[in-house]
């Protein structure tokens, strides 16, 4: 809820009803509510999905019958995208099926438009909303919970593992040094030494995602940072057919951690550069909106569906043969550390963009 009260988005394609609505949200604001009401009207099924979509409310007043599509379909899409306000959902008298189907689909709560008064109208909107923050609450508790323990089996596993494979690259790396480079031992040995890297880096990554992230901030050229990290991407695009392109335009210090920042980076660029077909371009735009510094990671892949949007950041998810599934998570918890966003954008055209949106002044 802002500052300036509750934003209630109404999706609704009767113009009386949209009227209705108005007229009782107005009365609750001007009958001594302590919050006052905005309402925004979509009068249809598209609209009304865009505007869900781009978020800014507080609850949304979803009606059933919306032309030639319904409510309930629109429910389904939202919930699948994860939109996390309450939906109030609003149905004719004698619809009972229905209802009970809106609240299995994860409606917060229905009202049948007759019975439609002031009281009632601002009694479910409060109780959504509250109902829904204490769900939201709990479901981040739960999650912070389970990845604490996911955290510690991992640490425990990755460090039993990493003892004996630094034993193993070593001591290949010894043997491989009195062999001819181009006999066939050298060859089979170089594939355990490139295998034995892999999981190097696997085991790394599962220590770094398991314990707690310290930042340590220093004032830092967001430009430079860029222009190393593209450098360390730079062969892994090249080998891929990719090209790295930057576009900087905002070069004035930022508080941040380098190398975990870096880090970050360099991961989004590593996806985007997986995902993208050879001779495409991987590029990366630095520039600063209000007081926020922007790195946006775009790339011309296959996109990524909304269904799907939570699925890569959960611990372990890959869809790729040689991937840990711990990138995301990782850049995840570095923005998070540094008091940043990260969001996905589609691209006009085709691919997606990683949003990293960082405070200036945190
Ligand atoms: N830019 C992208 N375009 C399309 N899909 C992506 C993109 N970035 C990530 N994904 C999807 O998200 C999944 C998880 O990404 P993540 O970086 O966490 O792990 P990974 O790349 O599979 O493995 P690694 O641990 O080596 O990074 C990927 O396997 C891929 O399916
Ligand atoms: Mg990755």
């Amino acid at each position: 809820m802002g500052e300036n009260g509750v934003r209630v988005l109404l999706i609704e394609d009767d113009e009386d009803d949209h009227f209705l609505v108005k007229t009782l949200l107005a009365e609750v604001s001007s009958n001594g509510s302590p919050k006052k009401y905005h309402l925004e009207w979509a009068p249809s099924y598209e609209q009304g999905m865009t505007l869900l979509s781009a978020g800014g409310y507080d609850v949304c007043l979803l009606d059933y019958r919306l032309g030639s599509r319904d409510g309930l379909e629109l429910l389904r899409e939202a919930v699948g995208r994860g939109c996390d306000i309450p939906i109030i959902f609003l149905t004719g008298q004698g619809s009972d099926e229905i209802d009970l189907e809106a609240l299995r689909t994860g409606a917060a709560d229905y009202m049948s438009k007759d019975q439609l008064s002031r009281q009632s109208l601002e009694r479910s909107i409060r109780y959504s909303m509250a109902n829904k923050q204490r769900e939201l609450a709990e479901r981040a508790l739960r999650h912070s919970e389970s990845l604490a323990a996911m955290g510690r089996a991992l640490s425990t596993v990755a460090h039993d593992i990493k003892t004996p494979l630094i034993a193993i690259g070593g001591l290949t790396q010894m043997v491989c040094r009195h062999l001819e480079s181009d006999s066939e031992d050298r060859k089979k040995l170089d594939i355990v030494l490139k295998e034995t890297a892999r999981l190097e880096k696997m085991v790394q990554d599962m220590l770094e995602f398991s314990k707690p992230l310290e930042v340590e901030k220093s004032l830092e050229n967001p430009c430079r940072l860029v222009k190393e990290t593209l450098s360390v991407v730079q062969k892994a695009a090249e080998d891929n057919g990719i090209l790295l392109e930057a576009n900087l335009r905002e070069c004035s210090g930022v508080a941040l951690d380098t190398a975990r920042m870096k880090q970050a980076l360099i991961n989004l660029l590593m996806n985007g550069v997986q995902a993208s077909p050879a001779g495409t371009t991987v590029r990366i735009n630095l520039h600063r909106q209000g007081r926020e510094v922007i790195f946006d990671v775009t790339d011309c892949g296959c996109g990524i569906p909304f269904e799907k949007r939570a699925e890569i950041f959960s611990p372990f998810f890959t869809t790729k043969k040689n991937g840990t599934g711990l990138g995301l998570p990782i850049v995840k918890k570095i923005v998070d550390a540094h008091n940043g966003r990260l969001e996905i954008r589609d691209n006009p055209d085709r691919g997606v963009t990683f949003r990293v949106a960082l405070p200036v002044f945190p």
